[in-house]
């Protein structure tokens, strides 16, 4: 059960990162296609925070609490923060590697979860790989056409 509080609180602090830096792109893309980027990565983020309180209030059901400070995050979390404005592209190409980071973060959890028995969190974590396999085909479409 360890096992499983300790990863869940990697993929929570990593899924916070993620959706900060997909909401940093929204407010600081700039360019030629700033329109339709400024609204993917806006999707992108509303779509991720929304999942943030569910995903705590899992993790305090399976007995631990909650990471939620920045110095806890940065500890924990898997996606490395970006401090530069970089360019359009790199933007999208960032944040399609990050996502897959994601995905496999989650699954780590899912596993243990899966191990555990503890299927509503497991049902929880196949939804928000499903919605990040999602973010990740328009991250992939988008760096196409770009
Ligand atoms: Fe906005």
């Amino acid at each position: 059960m360890e096992e499983l509080q300790k990863a869940s609180k990697v993929a929570f602090a990593s899924t916070f990162s993620y959706y900060l830096k997909a909401h940093n792109f929204h407010w600081n893309v700039e360019g030629i296609h700033f329109v339709e980027l400024h609204d993917l990565f806006g999707k992108i983020y509303e779509e991720v925070y929304s999942s943030i309180d569910p995903f705590a209030e899992k993790i305090r059901a399976i007995g631990t609490y909650v990471p939620a400070s920045f110095q806890r995050f940065s500890m924990l979390t898997q996606i490395e923060d970006e401090t530069a404005i970089i360019a359009p592209e790199q933007m999208l190409q960032e944040l399609l590697e990050d996502n897959m980071k994601i995905i496999k973060v989650l699954k780590l959890v899912y596993d243990q979860a899966e191990k555990f028995g503890e299927h509503g969190f497991s049902n929880f974590l196949a939804e928000r790989m499903d919605a990040h396999r999602k973010h990740g085909w328009m991250l992939k479409a988008s760096l196409k056409n770009g």
